[in-house]
């Protein structure tokens, strides 16, 4: 049986990628160049799956840190040590951990040749984070120059205070490294590398990623449901229509459309029929969540729901009871940080569209 085409939730590179042309030529003459990238989007979007994609292209060393789930200095140290060990000989590591000011002891897992560190909990992390920022650069060649990738970068300031100030210092003066710093949370990221009082004060170029194209999807989407179904055109329509073009929702959706017209007693609506699957998938999950809001961001969300109206427009306020201009900007921006929603070209969205119709379903229930 044919593969399934589609594929969410990973990072998606050679079939399962959609070539962002411009992206790619932006991104590669970046880290061609003596310069660090800062890529912001909201979550899901493509951001890894497109700075590995590059990567691939450029075969140069490329290590990759989730600050996301850092827990201290000494974490991070140690987290980037393990993804350097990855890219040398055990030997080549080990001499460098014996001349740092703090050696570490090592313990090499037998299950998966992978080393383990663990520094001693009395000692002081700055001389353990400076030693490992400075093992990126002191690996790196002119040849093969370092791509050092620090995902989520907004968690830097969780992580420890200070810790931004500590690691630029360190960073400003690494020749052979290019940095790149992803992050979803927009208004974060943003103050990190545009507010003047940050140390990271235009470290690098700011490039915030967009959708895929609509005609790019739609060529992918159709392309690979012609095999299948006389009805590809309008199936490719309905999914990029549902998803909003997200890259994320628009796979998985995809996906299971596909496993849908596999099916021999495939529905009449097989994209209605996956969406409803969907919704009913995540039911407990989107319970769960709605649970968390307070009662403004209720409001909103539903509002954002039932109609089109912008949630800062007076209508919307009116219709909802959603309150003043300030409560309802205070509650937007809440639920940008919280992944909820998001800020588009044309406004703001729901990010998960069948937590959107799950919101619509209940209120018409
Ligand atoms: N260029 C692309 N072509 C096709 N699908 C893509 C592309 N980029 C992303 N996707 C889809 O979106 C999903 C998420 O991509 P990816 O993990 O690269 O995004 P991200 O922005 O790094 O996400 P996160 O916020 O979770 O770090 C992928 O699993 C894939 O389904
Ligand atoms: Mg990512």
């Amino acid at each position: 049986m044919q593969e399934n085409p589609f594929k969410f939730g990973q990072v998606v590179d050679g079939p399962y990628f959609i070539t962002r042309k411009e992206e790619i030529k932006q991104v590669t003459a970046l880290l061609n160049s003596a310069n660090n990238l800062v890529m912001i989007s909201p979550r899901r979007y493509g951001k890894t799956s497109l700075i590995e994609h590059v990567v691939n292209n450029l075969n140069r060393p490329y290590i990759k840190v989730d600050l996301q789930l850092v827990t201290s200095p000494e974490d991070l140290a140690a987290q980037i040590i393990k993804r350097l060990s990855r890219l040398f000989p055990l030997e080549k590591i080990k001499q460098a951990l014996n001349s740092f000011q703090i050696v570490p002891e090592i313990n090499l897992n037998p299950l998966n040749n992978e080393i383990d560190l663990s520094f001693d909990p009395a000692s002081s992390p700055k001389p353990i984070i400076e030693d490992a920022i400075n093992l990126i650069e002191q690996l790196s060649t002119p040849q093969k120059r370092m791509i050092a990738v620090f995902d989520e970068f907004q968690e830097i300031r969780r992580i420890e205070k200070d810790l931004d100030r500590q690691l630029h210092a360190l960073m400003q003066h690494h020749q052979q490294v290019n940095y790149v710093f992803l992050g979803s949370q927009e208004s974060l990221i943003r103050d990190i590398f545009e507010n003047k009082k940050s140390p990271f004060f235009q470290f690098g170029q700011l490039m915030p990623l967009q959708k895929i194209p609509t005609l790019d999807f739609f060529d992918f989407l159709s392309d690979r449901f012609k095999p299948i179904t006389p009805e590809y055109n309008r199936i490719a329509t309905s999914i990029l229509e549902i998803s909003r073009c997200h890259s994320y929702y628009a796979q998985q959706l995809a996906f299971f459309v596909y496993e849908q017209l596999r099916d021999p007693q495939q529905p009449a609506d097989p994209v209605s029929e996956t969406v409803s699957e969907l919704i009913r998938i995540h039911d407990m999950h989107y319970e769960r969540l709605w649970k968390t809001l307070n009662t403004t961001d209720m409001k909103i969300l539903i509002g954002m729901s039932l109609s089109e109206l912008s949630p800062l427009s007076e209508a919307f306020s009116h219709t909802f009871h959603a309150g003043a201009t300030s409560t309802i900007f205070s509650s937007l921006k809440r639920l940008a940080e919280n992944g909820f929603i998001q800020k588009s070209e044309t406004g703001y969205e729901i990010d998960d569209p069948f937590f959107k119709r799950w919101i619509t379903q209940r209120r018409n229930r």
